[in-house]
């Protein structure tokens, strides 16, 4: 065969995405504008979920098994700033990853952020 690596692959495959998720919500968990919306989160299963569905939107061989985003996210009331500084996070915890360009993570951010409007619930913005 001779195709080429998955943005999944070069993030380093399923041990790779546990590293990023780790990473990423010791990020999320120290940012005092978010972590309190996880006060009261099952941290273990989000972190499975995550893995699972980062794996996915990453393009890997993994379906995503948890509740729709929206039904997750719906009553938490998330804003659109909330929503870019998570974002933002995951950049950063990219930034920190070998092997993943800058492109990459354009990627990755731009197949995250069509969940945008399922996870947030901002009704002073438009669209
Ligand atoms: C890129 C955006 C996001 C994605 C892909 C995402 C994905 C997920 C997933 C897969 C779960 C687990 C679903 C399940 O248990 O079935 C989850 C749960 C959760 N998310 Fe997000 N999320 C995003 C943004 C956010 C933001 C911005 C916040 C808050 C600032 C947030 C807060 C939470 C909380 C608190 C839970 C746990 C809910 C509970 O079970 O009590 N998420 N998210």
């Amino acid at each position: 065969m001779n195709q080429q690596p998955s943005l999944y692959d070069r993030i380093g495959g399923e041990s790779g995405i546990a590293a990023l998720v780790d990473r990423f919500y010791e990020r999320v968990l120290a940012d005092a504008e978010l972590k309190s919306y996880f006060e009261h989160a099952p941290m273990d299963k989000l972190r499975h979920m995550q893995r699972e569905f980062f794996a996915a939107a990453a393009g890997g061989p993994i379906i995503y098994s948890g509740r729709p985003l929206r039904q997750v996210h719906h009553r938490l009331a998330i804003s659109r700033r909330e929503f870019q500084r998570f974002t933002d996070h995951l950049i950063e915890t990219l930034q920190e990853m070998e092997g993943i360009s800058r492109s990459d993570i354009l990627d990755m951010i731009a197949r995250i952020n069509i969940y945008a409007d399922e996870i947030t619930n901002d009704t002073t913005v438009d669209g």
